[in-house]
């Protein structure tokens, strides 16, 4: 890994990373999350803590850089991005230029799980949305094209219903146009949560906890029906001047012991919910593209207790771990390597 002028880094390497397990340890704002979002910049094309990618570059530059190179397949690939105030971010592979983002999703995949996807089981349903809709994306890089013309498509009806004359005419061809769209997010959408269900269920019962934990997707339109509930719904959203049902009101039920999680779940069965969904989600993208995604635990290791811990480092084996965590104790008994964060270097401890 290499990184320049991005957040607080001058210039940092790091060319000893371990095909295991690999810890940061450091202070508080030292850098280590920065270095968890290098990677998820460089794995998906954006920051998984904010959407002002400016805010990334180095304060007094003007643009940032980050490297990542890694093995795939026997083949030593590298993905490269460089951020700059007033132009587009612009990324490469393997040193040939990105032309569309979801070629990103073919070259390095990774799962994180920070502190705020805790917010995931309890918080508004765009959060569960989202979580679904990246994860479906890396293992179906082509979805994120549907989802991104669908959302175009949405925002243009949005806006012909906002005007002071509804164009029925006009409506109707915005609702022919989304329907194939909506039938494809739904279908893959409830895809996704039956395997995320079938692998959590997998995945706990290696962990001898009783919860048993679903995910299933509950939608405003029917599947059978898409067009005929659009049109139905016509004069409803022309009163309302606004879209009232597709993907972007649909709903992912977490239930854990038969309960809906966002009412009933105790913290601790929060973070098991989120520890087994993420577990899961490495799973599901390596039995998708045969491909094992490399795990990013920001912050959440030490929060987790005795046994969850070391059920957690079983669970890790065969796959590549960056874990941050602030106690320099744990770091160490986790093993693998580590390295010491301060102030915008790292080191081999
Ligand atoms: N664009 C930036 N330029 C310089 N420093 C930054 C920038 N963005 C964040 N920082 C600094 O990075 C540090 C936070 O890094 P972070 O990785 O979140 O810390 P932690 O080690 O607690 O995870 C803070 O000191 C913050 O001021
Ligand atoms: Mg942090």
């Amino acid at each position: 890994m290499f990184l320049k002028n991005f957040r607080n880094y001058e210039t940092a390497e790091v060319r000893d990373f371990l095909p295991g397990l690999n810890v940061f340890t450091g202070k508080n704002a030292q850098g280590k999350t920065n270095i968890i979002e290098a990677f998820t910049f460089l794995a998906s094309g954006k920051s998984f803590r904010t959407t002002k990618d400016v805010c990334a570059v180095r304060e007094g530059s003007s643009e940032a850089y980050a490297r990542a190179s890694f093995f795939d397949g026997g083949v030593t690939k590298s993905v490269e991005m460089l951020l700059s105030a007033g132009r587009k971010k612009a990324f490469k592979i393997s040193g040939l230029p990105v032309r569309k983002m979801s070629e990103l999703y073919h070259a390095l995949t990774v799962v994180v799980f920070s502190p705020e996807d805790l917010k995931i089981v309890k918080e508004a349903p765009d959060l569960r949305r989202r979580f679904l809709d990246e994860e479906i994306c890396k293992i179906r890089p082509s979805y994120l094209d549907a989802l991104k013309n669908y959302n175009k498509l949405l925002r243009e009806k949005g806006a012909a219903l906002r005007r002071p004359d509804a164009d029925r005419a006009l409506l109707d061809a915005y609702n022919r146009q989304m329907s194939p769209l909506i039938a494809v997010m739904v279908k893959n959408r409830e895809s996704y949560l039956a395997k995320l269900t079938q692998s959590i269920k997998e995945v706990l019962q290696t962990m001898e906890l009783g919860d048993g934990i679903s995910f299933s997707y509950r939608s405003t339109l029917p599947k059978d029906g898409i067009d005929a509930a659009l049109q139905k719904a016509m004069q409803r959203e022309i009163a309302e001047r606004q879209c009232l049902l597709g993907p972007q009101r649909d709903e992912v039920v977490i239930k854990v012991n038969n309960r809906e999680a966002k009412y009933y779940a105790s913290q601790g069965q929060i973070r098991l919910i989120m520890l087994a969904t993420k577990i899961s989600a490495v799973r599901i993208i390596e039995e998708a593209t045969g491909k094992v995604p490399v795990l990013l635990l920001d912050d959440v290791f030490s929060e987790l207790d005795e046994a969850r811990k070391n059920w957690t480092i079983k669970n890790l084996t065969g796959m590549q771990v960056f874990i941050t965590t602030a106690d320099e104790g744990e770091a160490k008994r986790i093993g693998g390597a580590v390295f010491g964060v301060e102030a915008g270097r790292i080191r081999a401890l």
